[in-house]
């Protein structure tokens, strides 16, 4: 029986620590190319909101990318690499005044709601930059820059009639019959207000409250904490109505805007991350978008909560 003595395997470690260092030196040859474009469209927006915007996200979403030594280093700068690529082609805040202004808000506020949800900066990278962490006073400033604070007038007779058409609305929950399908097939689906209530939200953008639904299924996924992912014949609605100020300066439902629904069923929407995506606006509950490709926008903005199967709504899960 042969052993292997010190001495050879001193050798044994040394060539295998050679052969490491060969590889690493040679991966350092791939080298995809990564320039900077001349920066033609910036963003315009004052001092304070292009500091944060340029600590925090311009090393992957303008034209001015530095990357720092340890960024250089293969492997860490392939994925530096891939995710420059990927993050200028969806927001590029170099070439952004290119764009009419409206769409540059909703730009503006998408990246700003990924900030506030934690989707962005990307995780793996604000762990080896902590600097680009964006703290809660300069969220606020971003906030502030898209939609300074308004004080709203109250309306009382506007009160007065949206307070009605909220009651009308509460209690409608009767199956509706002429509501038209949308464009990805999805037919209306009514009662939803009498489902439990899961969360409300107010969005700072543009004054609107919200309330989601889940049916059974969901309340009972929910009590079970069986929702990573959520189980097939799940269903979520999401309710918009108008901020309305009252005379006493509280804040409540006016007008209504809109209901979403997202219904879990993994094989019949693969194609949509296994849910069916539908909105219906206004009273009269007219489908929304011109053709069957708005659910893009819908999968593009839940993307950023894909590890919890594309929800937002962080439900309260098991006994509490
Ligand atoms: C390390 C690189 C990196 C940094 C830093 C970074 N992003 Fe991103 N961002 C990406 C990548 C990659 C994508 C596209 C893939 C994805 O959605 O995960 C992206 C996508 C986005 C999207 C589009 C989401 C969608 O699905 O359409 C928005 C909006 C966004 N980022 C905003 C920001 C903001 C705001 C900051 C700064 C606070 C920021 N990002 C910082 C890499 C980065
Ligand atoms: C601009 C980004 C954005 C777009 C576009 C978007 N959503 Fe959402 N959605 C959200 C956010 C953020 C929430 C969390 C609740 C809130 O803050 O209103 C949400 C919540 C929901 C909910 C409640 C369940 C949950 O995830 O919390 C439903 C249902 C829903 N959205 C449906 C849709 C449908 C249908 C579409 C496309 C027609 C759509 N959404 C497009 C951002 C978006």
């Amino acid at each position: 029986m042969k052993v292997i003595g010190s001495g050879s395997r001193t050798r044994l470690l040394a060539s295998i620590l050679m052969v490491c260092v060969v590889v690493f030196a040679a991966i350092q040859l791939i080298h995809p190319k990564l320039d900077n474009p001349p920066v033609t469209a910036e963003l315009k927006a004052p001092p304070e909101v292009k500091r944060i915007l340029k600590t925090s996200c311009y090393n992957c979403h303008s034209n001015e990318t530095h990357l720092f030594w340890f960024d250089r280093v293969a492997p860490a700068y392939w994925i530096a690499a891939s995710d420059v690529k990927e993050a200028r082609k969806h927001l590029n805040f170099s070439e952004i005044e290119k764009l009419p202004a409206a769409q540059q808000s909703a730009i503006l506020y998408e990246a700003i709601s990924q900030i506030q949800l934690g989707g962005m900066p990307l995780k793996s990278y604000t762990l080896l930059h902590p600097e680009a962490n964006v703290s809660p006073d300069d969220l606020a400033i971003l906030k502030n820059y898209l939609h300074p604070t308004e004080t709203s007038t109250p309306n009382p007779a506007a009160g007065t009639a949206a307070d009605d058409q909220y009651e009308k609305w509460i209690h409608a929950s009767a199956p509706t019959t002429n509501v038209q399908p949308t464009l990805n097939g999805i037919a209306y689906i009514s009662g939803y207000q009498d489902w439990k209530i899961i969360s409300t939200t107010d969005r700072f953008d543009n004054h609107t409250m919200r309330v989601i639904f889940g049916n059974d299924v969901a309340i009972k996924a929910i009590a079970e904490n069986n929702i990573h992912p959520w189980p097939d014949g799940t269903i979520f609605a999401k309710g918009a109505w108008a901020q309305q100020v009252d005379e006493n300066g509280d804040t409540k439902t006016g007008q209504f805007i809109q209901v979403e629904f997202m219904i879990k069923d993994h094989q019949k929407y693969a194609s949509t991350e296994g849910w069916g995506f539908a909105r219906w606006r206004g009273t009269d509950l007219k489908p929304y978008g011109k053709d069957a490709a708005f659910t893009s926008e819908c999968t593009g903005c839940h993307k950023p909560v894909r590890e919890n199967d594309y929800v937002y709504s962080f439900p309260l899960t098991g006994q509490q």
